[in-house]
């Protein structure tokens, strides 16, 4: 049983070592059991042990839904079959295919890596999780993810989900919001793989399973769990309080102002600047206060911008409250960098999804 002594957040091993080892094997013969009579068989990426459908997958999944997730999977793929037809195609093309879907750093990784693997890897994923750790935008545990599935390598995986597993399962005292804390917990992660040999694919995908099923955030399952009786949180009756991090995300407040320039039914677009939010995508032009945006409303035309209702928009590290303003020049005049788009071309625009909304 875990003792709750304290660890000493930089030592190599700690007091639960000796459990987590005598837990590992009847650990993974129930998961991997249960995964396959009640876990998920039928997803697409679940059909195919092709390394890009299976990182594709991957990272559209790191921060979003899987019924969400369904669709752009496939339209991504029918466009982009391969690695290398992904690697051939230009970044606005990607990133349109990936509007909607947030968090776009994803789909400028994405690009760069199915580059990186055309130009460095001959087209072919390489076939461990080090090396695929080495890719743009594949994390420790996306890489693990894509070789224990891909190429059966026995290798850990701790996302999110996984941590709350394994952080009841262990009872785990560490808070991780702890870096040291956290390499901890992966170096258990590591000592609980099942033996050499295993259906490493079905062991993985019941780590993910359980976290997005019965060991839920919030009033998990425990009666119905396959490792029910070996989960120390459990036994405790406190599985709610496991993981601990202590860490808040602290969250700002942006306050901006969108200029929204109209010509003769076509609106005027800039392109967002390679890093930061919306990186990449076309926008209306922003500004920090109202006064800079009238300053260059007035330097464009004679009337006064319509106030529109304002926009609420929600991302990791802050909210942000967006100011359209809305302005129908009489003359063309090009405001700085940027392009007058008719409204039947902006499908082909990539846009933030609450800009897409606002101009319907
Ligand atoms: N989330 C991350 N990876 C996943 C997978 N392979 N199946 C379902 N959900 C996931």
């Amino acid at each position: 049983m875990p003792t709750l002594s304290a660890p000493t957040p930089t030592a190599t091993t700690d007091a639960l070592d000796t459990t987590v080892a005598a837990l590992a094997p009847d650990f993974a013969l129930r998961l991997v059991a249960w995964q396959r009579q009640h876990g998920r068989h039928a997803l697409p990426w679940q059909q195919t042990r092709d390394p890009y459908r299976v990182w594709l997958s991957e990272i559209m999944l790191q921060q979003t839904q899987v019924t969400t997730v369904l669709g752009y999977y496939q339209r991504f793929l029918a466009r982009f079959p391969t690695v290398r037809t992904l690697a051939d195609a230009h970044l606005d093309e990607v990133l349109a295919m990936w509007q909607g879907l947030g968090y776009y750093s994803r789909a400028r990784n994405l690009h760069r890596c199915a580059q990186a693997v055309r130009d460095q890897h001959g087209g072919e994923f390489p076939r461990t999780a080090a090396q695929l750790a080495e890719l743009s935008g594949i994390g420790r545990s996306t890489a693990a993810a894509i070789a224990s599935f891909c190429f059966d390598e026995r290798v850990a995986i701790l996302d999110g989900n996984v941590k709350r597993v394994l952080g009841r399962l262990l009872a785990f005292d560490g808070d991780l919001a702890s870096s040291a804390q956290e390499k901890r917990l992966w170096r258990h992660a590591e000592t609980l793989l099942p033996a050499a040999g295993a259906d490493m694919p079905s062991y993985t995908q019941g780590l993910m399973d359980l976290g997005a099923s019965l060991c839920a955030t919030r009033s998990p399952q425990c009666l119905l769990c396959p490792v029910q009786g070996l989960c120390e949180a459990q036994r405790r009756g406190v599985a709610e309080q496991f993981p601990i991090k202590t860490r808040k995300l602290k969250r700002s407040r942006r306050e901006q102002w969108w200029l929204w320039l109209e010509h003769e039914g076509r609106i005027w677009l800039e392109q967002r600047p390679a890093t930061g939010v919306w990186a990449g995508l076309w926008s209306l032009p922003l500004f920090d206060d109202e006064a800079q945006l009238l300053a260059q409303a007035q330097a464009l035309a004679a009337t006064a911008p319509e106030p529109l209702p304002r926009v609420d928009h929600a991302l990791t590290h802050f909210d942000w409250v967006l100011h359209p303003r809305r302005l129908v020049l009489e003359r063309r005049a090009e405001p700085g960098p940027g392009a007058w788009v008719a409204r039947d071309d902006l499908a082909r625009y990539a846009l933030p999804a609450p800009l897409k909304k606002l101009l319907g």
